[in-house]
């Protein structure tokens, strides 16, 4: 048997490990997102950078909710231009990045998508999903025929891997992937937060500023996970998983559900720092003791079980 690696390619990305940080929740800073990668991450995703500063929404941004959390931090960055040097300190550290972006049009995503190529970033991730900025911006998953454009013209910008971000408050989250896969996108990150509201009652009014937020951890982990089912269907190219993953069991059953690799972003506040290691030892564990030498031997295989189970269940019904 060859030896067991946790090395992945995942569109010409190449990583140690499949695990990476989610977008957003560490924010942005080179010296925490090094962090990511010293606890074990095979790879750091920025928050999401922007055309231009952005503040962000007013506090509270961010509140606790059973089994998980709901933010509203309205995308505060500070520009594309000023961001570029935080992704040259993070390749001077030898941190593969990815560098997660928006834009308010086509061609502002164009725009910012060619600075951060420039800057060295080692991938894009195209957040078409942020739940938070729907009144000023829309949101681009929403919205298939726009995708597709938008990720076109991002693709004529870069030689770099682009990531398409979904969100999973849509109908049809199979329909918003394939449009992805039109414009070119290289692999589909499935998913964003799904959208919710918390309220005080004593104050008897919603408790983030902006009302609606986005809610992740463990509370999204079965709708997720059907997302990155769903899509590993629809596409040919390699989807990331996202949502609620905090142990390897979680990590896991993503790539068993079809995903190359995965992104680890509520678990940070919950586990602290170790969580990344944690689950590329668990992950490196149960490859073993399966007889497992390659991530990718692993990936879609809950796909093949389930045609098993159907066709006896087909078998059964016939009988029947
Ligand atoms: C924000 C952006 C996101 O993409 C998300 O899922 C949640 C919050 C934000 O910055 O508001």
């Amino acid at each position: 048997m060859s030896k067991l690696s946790l090395a992945v390619d995942v569109a010409g990305l190449r990583l140690r490990n499949p695990v990476m940080n989610a977008a957003g929740v560490l924010g942005m800073s080179p010296p925490i997102l090094k962090r990511v990668y010293d606890s074990g991450a095979g790879g750091v995703v920025t928050k999401s950078v922007g055309p231009v500063p952005r503040t962000g929404h007013q506090n509270p941004t961010l509140v606790r909710v059973s089994c998980g959390a709901l933010n509203a931090m309205g995308l505060p960055n500070p520009g594309a231009d000023y961001y570029v040097e935080e992704i040259k300190a993070l390749k001077e550290m030898g941190v593969p990045t990815v560098a997660s972006f928006f834009g308010g049009s086509v061609q502002e995503f164009a725009d910012v998508a060619r600075k951060l190529t420039e800057a060295g970033a080692d991938a894009l991730e195209l957040n078409a999903s942020c739940p938070n900025v729907a009144d000023e911006m829309g949101m681009l998953a929403a919205d298939a025929g726009n995708l597709e454009r938008v990720t076109a013209a991002v693709k004529n910008e870069t030689r770099l891997p682009v990531f398409v971000k979904l969100s999973p408050n849509v109908t049809n989250i199979k329909t918003v992937a394939k449009a992805a896969e039109w414009g070119g996108a290289d692999a589909i990150t499935a998913v964003n937060t799904l959208m919710g509201i918390a309220i005080d009652v004593n104050f008897r009014r919603p408790v983030l500023t902006n009302t609606t937020g986005g809610l992740s951890g463990p509370a999204v982990k079965p709708v997720a996970l059907r997302c990155v089912w769903e899509v590993s269907q629809a596409v040919e190219i390699p989807v990331i998983g996202c949502g609620g993953i905090a142990t390897w069991t979680d990590a896991v059953e993503y790539l068993l559900a079809g995903a190359s690799a995965v992104e680890v972003g509520t678990a940070v506040m919950t586990h602290g720092f170790e969580v990344y290691g944690e689950i590329v030892e668990g992950l490196g564990a149960y490859m073993a003791e399966n007889g497992f030498s390659r991530v990718e031997e692993v990936v879609g295989l809950a796909h093949d079980a389930g045609r098993d189970t159907q066709s006896k269940v087909d078998r059964c019904s016939i009988r029947v």
